[in-house]
């Protein structure tokens, strides 16, 4: 029995020392590698790209902001957390910061004081960039940005994701090694290289695209591991499969994948959600040989092997596609006959912008067959859209703002419930059907 409770006791201490030291002693910094020289200064124009590739933007705009101003709101499962003021305004943003506090920042997820950040801010990602980038990035928002006067909002989770102390017990899970590794299909060659390292640090693809584990850490950081980029969720949206012969790799070709990445559409789909900021604050603005290594290195990664889905024949008549089709779906809504109240739903709502055999129409209204919002696991992005409409974001490339009507006035839930079982069936999809309850949680 004094044997059991001087073992407790001595539990007990060594967790309350365990606790002292999480709480007390100064957390870890990554130092700088010492790879850039001092005096090194960057390209003109290389400190914005970094910062574009890096999508900095778009969480630190607020809607109809200034840029890098901060207090946008970000949704995490443990509440709103609000994105910091990075201008170099002295007295709200981060005009007084040094270069190694910005440091930190990014590669430790650590402010000054020792103040840890919320992982909203992806540093899991951010500390495999590059001392060259990190930089670059750091050149570009203290100088060439301008300064904004706007104290943001304080970020109050309830207990206990207030003690942020408590994030460091998590990085200690969360992180791996800082810098840049190329290992695998990456050291194979320079284009899968950079490839590697646009996806996995600056762009931080697996942010959303990796599903996470059950500390809510990324499960899955590089290649090695099978869960990389196999789908994830951000705000009740699925962030697609990127990888298995499940995912749009399996029917998309290279091209159809960069023009999705650069200019937010192709023959298949159009960005909405997440993926919208990204495509628009970022990805537009790759350069060529830069998308290309990203694509290179995607399929490079990839089980899927592609086999495009015959997709509609540039200039080929409607008509002409549709007499050509022959699948059960188009056959029933050619006919018009016996229609059931999804088809019907569908007819009277959608099928004059995504045609009656789903294939909408290449790079302007996108495919509802083989479309992974459409049959994605969790149907709140579905619903979105369908209640608010969408909007393509507009890019240097292709600057039309392509839209999709909202049908929240048009639709009661029940409608909606039923057309989306309807379009999950639709045309060789096969997907859950949908509940009306489903529905109602999303709209507000
Ligand atoms: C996915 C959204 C997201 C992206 C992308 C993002 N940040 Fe953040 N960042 C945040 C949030 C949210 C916070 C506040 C976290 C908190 O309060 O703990 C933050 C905090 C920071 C801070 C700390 C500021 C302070 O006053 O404490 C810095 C510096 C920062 N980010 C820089 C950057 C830079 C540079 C980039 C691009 C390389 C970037 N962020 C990209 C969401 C993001
Ligand atoms: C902030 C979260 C977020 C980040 C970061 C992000 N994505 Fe996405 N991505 C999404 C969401 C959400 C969708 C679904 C959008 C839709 O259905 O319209 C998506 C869709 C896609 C699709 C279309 C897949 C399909 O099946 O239709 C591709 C390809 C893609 N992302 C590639 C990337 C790449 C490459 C990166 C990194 C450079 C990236 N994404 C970064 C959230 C994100
Ligand atoms: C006036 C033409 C038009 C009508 C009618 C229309 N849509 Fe759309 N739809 C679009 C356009 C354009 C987009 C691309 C918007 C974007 O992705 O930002 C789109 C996007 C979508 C998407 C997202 C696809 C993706 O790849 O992410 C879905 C799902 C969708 N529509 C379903 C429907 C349904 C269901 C209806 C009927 C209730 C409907 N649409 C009616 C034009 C239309």
């Amino acid at each position: 029995m004094k044997t059991l409770i001087r073992i407790i006791f001595a539990l007990v201490v060594l967790g309350l020392v365990a606790l002292a030291a999480i709480i007390f002693v100064p957390p870890f910094l990554t130092k700088p590698d010492g790879t850039v020289a001092a005096d090194w200064k960057p390209a003109a124009g290389e400190g914005q790209y970094a910062t574009q590739m890096a999508d900095c933007q778009a969480c630190h705009t607020a809607e109809g902001g200034k840029p890098f101003a901060g207090g946008r709101a970000i949704e995490s499962p443990m509440g709103t957390i609000w994105s910091s003021n990075i201008t170099p305004d002295p007295k709200t943003g981060i005009g007084n910061w040094t270069y190694e506090q910005f440091h930190a920042a990014l590669v430790d997820g650590i402010a000054p004081g020792g103040v840890h950040l919320y992982p909203a801010m992806p540093y899991e990602n951010y500390r495999h960039l590059k001392e060259e980038d990190i930089r670059a990035i750091w050149d570009y928002v203290h100088n060439d940005v301008a300064a904004v006067d706007n104290p943001v909002k304080e970020t109050k989770l309830a207990f206990p994701f207030d003690q942020r102390w408590g994030i460091r017990l998590w990085n200690w899970l969360a992180l791996d090694k800082p810098g840049f590794h190329p290992d695998g299909k990456a050291s194979e060659s320079d284009a899968l290289a950079r490839g590697a390292y646009l996806v996995q640090a600056l762009g931080h693809c697996a942010a959303c695209h990796s599903p996470r584990d059950q500390f809510m850490a990324e499960d899955g950081k590089s290649v090695d591991d099978p869960a990389f980029l196999t789908g994830g969720e951000i705000d009740g949206w699925i962030a697609p499969d990127l990888r298995t012969a499940k995912s749009a790799l399996q029917t998309w070709s290279d091209q159809d994948l960069k023009d999705y990445l650069t200019t937010g559409r192709n023959a298949h789909s159009a960005v909405t959600g997440e993926m919208q900021l990204v495509v628009g604050d970022s990805l537009q603005y790759m350069k060529d040989e830069d998308a290309d290594a990203m694509v290179a290195y995607l399929r490079a990664i990839s089980d899927a092997k592609p086999s495009p889905r015959p997709q509609p024949v540039a200039n080929q008549r409607t008509t002409d596609r549709l007499d050509a089709a022959d699948d059960p779906t188009t056959a029933k809504l050619k006919a018009a006959k016996d229609l059931s109240d999804g088809e019907l739903l569908y007819l009277n709502n959608c099928s004059a912008c995504h045609m009656p055999d789903g294939q909408g129409a290449p790079g302007v209204f996108p495919a509802l067959a083989g479309n992974s919002l459409v049959t994605a696991a969790t149907t709140k992005g579905l619903t979105e859209v369908i209640l608010n409409g969408a909007a393509m974001p507009s890019t240097e490339k292709r600057p039309e703002r392509l839209k999709m009507p909202a049908y929240a006035d048009r639709l009661s839930n029940a409608d909606i419930a039923t057309l989306e079982t309807f379009l999950r069936g639709a045309w060789g999809n096969s997907a859950p059907s949908v509940a009306e309850d489903d529905v109602k949680s999303v709209r507000p």
